[in-house]
């Protein structure tokens, strides 16, 4: 996928022009877990970025885009608080970008990415975090299937299992939390899971 093309024709049907609602009822039911740096992977226009940085009692906000295009979009927005945007390539991160982080935010980033690259994802989200740290998620449970989206291409499916599987089954992350969210986008109702791990040795 060319995410930089995407956001040059504006072909964003990802960006609702708001933070992902399942963050915002995180972020009322626990108004202090979240403290510490931050990074987003997949950050976009930086809506979650902008949500975390004045909503919570966070450090630094780190929107990380692959796509130039995007961060110079979320950096037209007005400045929330301390956040700040990357561009790069998750499955490439500098040194100053390893070990750096308290929490991961993921929301539509692990879905976008080719699933064989799932693995991948999770070694670089690990390397991202500092020891014990945490990684809050809110995936994607199969969004379609090949009769909507018979090209295939993201958004990528995924399942409780595969997710156990992944993140568990690779020694990196013990799963702490894992509900359905109540807060959606309109039609994402019911197809999210919400997750919060730790970051293991
Ligand atoms: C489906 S969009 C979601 C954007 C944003 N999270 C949202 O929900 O509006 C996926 C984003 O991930 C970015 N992306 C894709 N691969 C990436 C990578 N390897 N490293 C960093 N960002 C990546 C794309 O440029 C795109 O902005």
């Amino acid at each position: 996928m060319d995410w930089d093309n995407q956001y040059r024709i504006r072909q964003t049907p990802w960006d609702k022009g708001a933070p992902a609602p399942p963050l915002l009822e995180w972020i009322k039911a626990y108004p202090e877990a979240i403290n510490g740096s931050i990074l987003v992977p997949g950050s976009g226009a930086g809506h979650d970025v902008r949500a975390l940085a004045s909503l919570t009692q966070s450090g630094a906000v780190v929107g990380l885009d692959i796509s130039g295009l995007a961060t110079r979009l979320a950096e037209s927005f007005p400045r929330a608080h301390n956040e700040s945007y990357l561009t790069g390539d998750l499955f490439d991160l500098p040194a100053s970008q390893k070990c750096a982080y308290d929490w991961v935010w993921e929301h539509t980033c692990f879905c976008a990415i080719d699933p064989f690259r799932r693995d991948a994802y999770v070694k670089a989200v690990h390397e991202a975090l500092k020891p014990g740290g945490q990684l809050l998620a809110v995936f994607f449970l199969n969004p379609y299937d090949d009769e909507h989206l018979p090209n295939g291409g993201p958004p990528h499916g995924t399942s409780l299992e595969e997710l156990a599987l992944r993140f568990e089954g690779s020694g990196k992350f013990r799963i702490e939390d894992s509900y359905i969210p109540r807060q959606a986008y309109e039609g994402r109702e019911g197809l999210e899971q919400v997750m919060r791990m730790t970051k293991l040795v």
